[in-house]
């Protein structure tokens, strides 16, 4: 790295807005992360908030370098374009820019599942995996990250494929597991019908499983059949905050 300023990831999610800096050479954060309760309307003018408390916490070892912020919707440069499970106030929204004003550093925003499976690719699971790899996330919805030789395809939405009439994350996600209370069996055949319809759709060298249910992935994993590689993510939730953090240093030119 070539700032004396570590980059800072922050992690907007429908229940915990999480922060740290990261270190890009050891693929870790620098300094134990900070969790606030995301408010119960999650409107952008009250996240930035929360995030420049974050910011202002860490401002010691991140200074004035790039900040990388994630949301659960597709974006595009600084602008949210969906809102599945966050306030509808964010669609339209440029949250890039919000967030720039708010914290003075420049800001990168990007899709979560997209952070998380640069995270992976980068120094997780599928780091140093050729081809085609799809790393899904299994929390409150659905996020997919799709990589082809190391490159990110971003947004793909694969969340929410129609299938047998259902938008899939309602089905298949941890959060219908808990909804439904579904045993680890009953769950595991809502995944098996979805990512047999995923790996028939992009046949995947590789398909990771991230979110805070992967780490209990040996109670799910080994029920599913499918012919595609399918492995939990190795860096669980702290991915999304290290994958933007990575994005943002990238984009102000920074080499890793
Ligand atoms: C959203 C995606 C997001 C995923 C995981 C979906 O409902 O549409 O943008 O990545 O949830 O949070």
């Amino acid at each position: 790295m070539t700032g004396t300023h570590l980059p800072l990831g922050i992690d907007i999610g429908g229940s915990g807005i999480k922060g740290a800096p990261v270190d890009l050479e050891a693929g870790g954060f620098a300094a134990d992360r900070i969790r606030i309760e995301t408010p119960g309307r999650s409107t952008p003018k009250a996240v930035v908030k929360i995030a420049t408390e974050i910011a202002n916490e860490f401002a010691g070892v991140t200074g004035d370098g790039p900040v990388g912020v994630t949301v659960p919707a597709v974006t595009s440069g600084g602008t949210v374009l969906s809102a599945a499970n966050i306030d509808n106030a964010w669609i339209g929204t440029d949250a890039g820019a919000m967030l720039a004003d708010a914290l003075g550093r420049p800001v990168t925003l990007l899709n979560d599942a997209d952070a998380a499976g640069v995270a992976e690719v980068r120094y997780g699971a599928a780091r140093d995996t050729a081809g085609t790899v799809l790393v899904a996330t299994l929390g409150t919805g659905i996020g997919s990250a799709l990589f082809v030789d190391g490159r990110l395809v971003p947004n793909t939405e694969l969340g929410h494929l129609e299938i047998d009439g259902h938008d899939a994350e309602r089905r298949a996600s941890n959060g219908a597991r808990e909804a439904d209370d579904l045993s680890w069996e009953k769950w595991a055949k809502r995944l098996q019908r979805y990512f047999r319809h995923v790996e028939d759709l992009l046949w995947p060298d590789l398909i990771v499983i991230g979110g805070g249910v992967s780490k209990k992935a040996d109670k799910f994993l080994p029920l599913l059949d499918l012919r595609t590689p399918i492995v939990p993510a190795a860096l669980r939730n702290d991915a999304g905050i290290i994958g933007a953090a990575w994005t943002a240093s990238q984009a102000a030119g920074e080499a890793v």
